[in-house]
């Protein structure tokens, strides 16, 4: 696991505060109680690095499913659906161990009253930590207990033993939240705390698996909204074969296909009434929807492993003649792969099914881009050479890289 896991990571607990009202950095908070749970418990690096990531990417259905049970938060079996689709989403990512039942299981409890009703010593320890971690977030959002909160938090959980908690999770809980843990899990700390805990990771760009966990991402930011069910993923796609067309070297094409799949990430932390709104956008609407490209910036930089894949992915919405947002930028400023990510965006995006807009086949896609390239706001240069190399794919979705 890597930087990009940390990134959407950070943007999940965006989405968790505006679903679900959870504690803020929820996510991070859950990643360092099993890190320590972990390590109490004697676990090893591998092991610690795979539950980690589990923790950090526990609710990453939220907005998938939040989706398919919008308006029945209800509904008894509402629990267990983002538990079963969080599981599967996981699944192809490149982790050392196994992980089968830790995010499927995370609402289980130990006295049998779940989603999926298994009780103690029937799901996997890596579910055992993460329940008692979120159970405890998520209904008393630890930021907010003092020092002086401690000893009767420390009490409900010592209670609820063999209840809510596991007998090894609710110990290992017990054993390591001391005053110093519950104040590193504040809002101002937690980021320094989940650095300190969490086992390091790095990026190696000529690494396949990154491809799965570009497409994680991907599958996460579409169904964000229901417009947009495969834009990021084809996007990502077109990416890798126009890189494929321009010759790039292994490790700019796996750049160029992350970029891809980032460029949209901030539409994580924009609300969803507003992306989903049927009609037309006020102008309030329409910044709060722009500014999902200065939330991208601000995930991306916040990673240094990422290198030019920030820029590439930030600026997809500027134009070369200044008419672009959220920084205006001009062609000066617009490398050649900044340029290329705007074209793919407008191209998928004119392509796509849209409320105002049926599908569109190749042909019709490309005479709005050259009307844009002819007004100074695209490269035309790259419109012609996309002109070439999608018109194969006209009316078709695209592939994905198979590596
Ligand atoms: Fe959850
Ligand atoms: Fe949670
Ligand atoms: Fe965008
Ligand atoms: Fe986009």
């Amino acid at each position: 696991m890597d930087a990009l896991i940390r990134v959407l990571a950070q943007a999940l607990d965006m989405v968790e505060i505006a679903y679900i009202g959870a504690s803020t950095n929820h996510g991070k908070r859950i990643a360092v109680l099993c890190a320590a749970m972990g390590r109490c418990l004697g676990m090893g690096e591998d092991e610690l690095s795979d539950l980690v990531s589990c923790a950090l990417l526990h609710d990453n259905a939220l907005t998938e499913f939040t989706l398919l049970q919008r308006g029945r938060e209800e509904d008894s079996a509402y629990l267990g659906t983002h538990c079963k689709i969080g599981q599967r989403n996981v699944e192809k990512l490149p982790f050392k161990g196994n992980i089968a039942g830790f995010i499927r299981y995370h609402h289980e409890r130990a006295d049998g009253q779940g989603p999926f009703l298994l009780s103690e010593g029937s799901y996997p320890m890596g579910a055992e930590l993460i329940a008692a971690a979120d159970m405890i977030d998520a209904n008393l959002h630890l930021q907010r207990i003092t020092p002086q909160g401690l000893p009767a938090l420390r009490q409900g959980i010592a209670d609820d033993i063999h209840r809510r908690f596991t007998g090894r999770a609710g110990s290992a809980l017990l054993a390591v939240l001391d005053k110093e843990l519950l104040e590193s899990l504040g809002d101002e700390r937690i980021v320094e705390t989940v650095n300190r805990f969490v086992p390091a990771w790095n990026m190696d760009m000529e690494d396949p698996a990154l491809v799965p966990i570009a497409e994680f991402i991907a599958h996460i930011i579409d169904y964000k909204s229901s417009f947009t069910r495969m834009h990021t993923l084809q996007i990502a796609n077109r990416a890798w074969i126009m890189a494929g067309h321009y010759g790039y070297d292994l490790t700019q094409q796996i750049q160029l296909y992350l970029a891809a799949a980032l460029h949209d990430i901030g539409k994580l932390a924009v609300p969803s009434e507003v992306l989903e709104k049927p009609g037309k956008l006020n102008d309030g609407e329409f910044k709060i929807i722009q500014n999902h490209a200065v939330q991208t910036r601000a995930l991306l930089s916040a990673e240094e492993g990422l290198g030019p894949i920030t820029e590439w992915a930030s600026n997809h919405h500027e134009k070369l003649d200044g008419s672009g947002y959220p920084l205006g930028k001009t062609a000066g400023d617009l490398d050649f792969n900044s340029r290329l990510m705007a074209c793919i965006d407008i191209y998928q995006a004119v392509s796509e099914e849209r409320p105002y807009h049926p599908r569109r086949n190749h042909a019709e896609a490309m005479v709005i881009l050259n009307i844009m390239a002819e007004k100074g706001g695209i490269d035309p240069a790259i419109v012609q050479d996309m002109d070439e190399v999608m018109e194969p794919w006209s009316g078709k979705d695209v592939e994905g890289p198979n590596v």
